[in-house]
């Protein structure tokens, strides 16, 4: 999919990797609608990118209810679905409040999938679109203290494993991206409990996994989106770990349809049988 002149609706845009997608998608000459939460900072945003402000609370089911239609009736389409929106909670399940746990699944998992649900009939009309999930490689293992946060991202990436099946034969494309640490606030936070702080160090120290750059998170997101693919994993060397993780979903999906190509259609999906 083609991001220069796409609009494309960009979830957590304030955030570390969203501004970074921001600023990354700008440069291609992408139209960005940028989502979040706080104004301020959004205007900020907006100014510097010259992309579009949209204030809205993923965990609001009143503020995500036609949402998209909202969002489409001000900047017209939208080509591209950039879910990047997400928070962790650290801590041990019992630490955590009955609302905490359901605001992280709700915005890591619920929300993403209902913006899916919302888009996905205009560009399945359109005959072009594409679902770009941002989850984590803490759904592919598991590490302490973020047992919400990495259910939540599992169940994000199996669900987009699970759209690409569906869309199949369809001109919708869909991109899971599993990222490890990167230098953010979030790690910042995560790295306040003790037990995640230890296991971060120890896996950091071994180099399993290596601290990312946003900005070159947000380039490689960017191009894999350009060039359709279904996965980025990153850092690269945690790529065959995720791949070994998504193994049995690949497996399964080409003993139930056969090995895809790109313009197959015996699975194109239609609004009716939904
Ligand atoms: N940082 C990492 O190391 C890392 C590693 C792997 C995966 N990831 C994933 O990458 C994505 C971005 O992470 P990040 O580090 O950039 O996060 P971040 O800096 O904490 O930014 C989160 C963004 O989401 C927005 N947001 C939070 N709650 C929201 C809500 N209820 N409704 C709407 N927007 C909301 C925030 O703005 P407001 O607060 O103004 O709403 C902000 O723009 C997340 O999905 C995260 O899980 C991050």
């Amino acid at each position: 999919m083609r991001t220069t002149g796409a609009h494309v609706l960009l979830t957590g845009a304030t955030g570390t990797i969203g501004a970074a997608l921001a600023r990354r998608l700008a440069d291609r000459g992408a139209r960005v609608t940028l989502l979040a939460r706080t104004p301020a900072p959004l205007e900020a945003l907006a100014l510097a990118t010259g992309g579009t402000a949209f204030a809205a609370d993923l965990c609001d089911p009143a503020s995500l209810e036609g949402l998209v239609a909202r969002v489409e009736a001000q900047n017209g389409p939208v080509d591209v679905l950039l879910n990047n929106a997400g928070a962790e909670t650290t801590g041990l399940l019992t630490d955590l409040t009955a609302e905490q746990l359901r605001r992280t699944i709700d915005l890591n998992l619920t929300a993403p999938l209902e913006l899916c649900r919302q888009v996905m009939p205009g560009m399945l009309e359109r005959g072009s679109g594409h679902l770009v999930n941002v989850s984590s490689m803490a759904g592919v293992a598991t590490f302490p203290g973020l047992a919400v946060y990495g259910a939540s991202k599992a169940g994000l990436t199996h669900a987009t494993s699970g759209l690409r099946a569906d869309l199949r034969g369809s001109a919708v494309g869909t991109l899971a991206v599993e990222i490890g640490p990167v230098a953010s606030e979030m790690m910042d936070r995560i790295g306040l409990y003790g037990p995640s702080e230890a296991a971060f160090a120890r896996i950091l120290r071994a180099r399993l996994l290596t601290m990312l750059d946003p900005d070159d998170v947000a380039r490689r997101v960017v191009s894999a989106i350009e060039q359709g693919r279904a996965h980025l994993r990153l850092p690269r060397r945690a790529a065959p770990l995720a791949a070994v993780t998504g193994t049995p979903r690949a497996i399964a999906r080409i003993a139930l349809s056969g090995i895809a190509t790109r313009h197959s259609s015996d699975a194109l999906p239609s609004r009716t049988t939904r």
